[in-house]
């Protein structure tokens, strides 16, 4: 029961303290992070951090100024691969089968399949699909911080724009998705510290499903296969 207590422990955290987090703490909630499942084992995000009071100070101006930017210890900036393209996939499959000791052709077949499964979606759909495996990492860092008693607020209320030019993010083919503040609560002055946590009741977040309630929707002819390892 220990992830769910902790869970149940953390909260959006709207006013912190300023005091530091230890760097032993810091780096358990980044190698959670970085821990995450991605689609296809990409990793197609990276986590920039920010300690630095500047440039905290400049980030909170593009972040409708919630003061946990500048309140906080750390700040994580999940950015994304803003699309897909043969070099990008080759050198993470390379590097995968270079850990494994494997052949680079390995992955050929499947990186084929993704990459033409990919390239016709276009590349706003590229880079909402890197971006949702940010969160998935994210996620990650918010269940590790909430263990290490560590206080996080999920920001997503900021310009990516102007983060993006202000982090130089582009150039580097990079899209920041969403932010987290790392930190402690100032209790005294955290107007939802107190508050009763509110999710929808099971009955309404679960449903179990048989065949009985699934529509017909006919045979799809489906001629690729994603089989990711088996070479034929
Ligand atoms: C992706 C995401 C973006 C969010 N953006 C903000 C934000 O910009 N500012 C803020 O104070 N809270 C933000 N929140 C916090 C949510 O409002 C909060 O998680 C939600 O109300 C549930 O409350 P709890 O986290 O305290 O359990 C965000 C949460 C998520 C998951």
């Amino acid at each position: 029961m220990a992830l769910l207590d902790d869970l149940k422990w953390r909260y959006a955290t709207k006013k912190m303290n300023g005091t530091k987090v230890s760097q032993d703490k810091i780096d358990y909630i980044l190698e959670a992070a970085r821990m995450a499942p991605s689609s296809s084992g990409l990793q197609q995000y990276k986590v920039i951090v920010v300690s630095d009071r500047d440039l905290l100070e400049k980030i909170k101006g593009v972040a409708y100024h919630q003061s946990q930017i500048t309140d906080c210890s750390h700040l994580l900036i999940f950015a994304a691969w803003d699309g897909y393209n043969d070099e990008r996939i080759t050198k993470v499959f390379n590097y995968m089968m270079d850990e494994r000791d494997l052949p680079h052709s390995t992955m050929d077949s499947y990186k084929n399949t993704i990459l033409s499964l990919y390239e016709i979606q276009g590349q706003e759909w590229q880079a909402h699909h890197a971006a949702k495996q940010s969160y998935i990492s994210f996620a990650m860092a918010i269940a590790a911080a909430a263990e290490q008693k560590v206080d996080a607020t999920p920001i997503e209320g900021f310009l990516s724009d102007k983060l993006d030019e202000l982090l130089k993010l582009r150039d580097g083919g990079y899209r920041s998705t969403v932010i987290l503040p790392l930190g402690y609560r100032k209790e005294e002055e955290d107007w939802l510290v107190n508050m009763k946590k509110v999710r929808l009741p099971k009955d309404k977040f679960i449903t179990e499903m048989t065949i009985e309630d699934a529509a017909d929707i006919g045979d799809l002819p489906m001629t690729q296969t994603l089989d990711g390892f088996a070479q034929k």
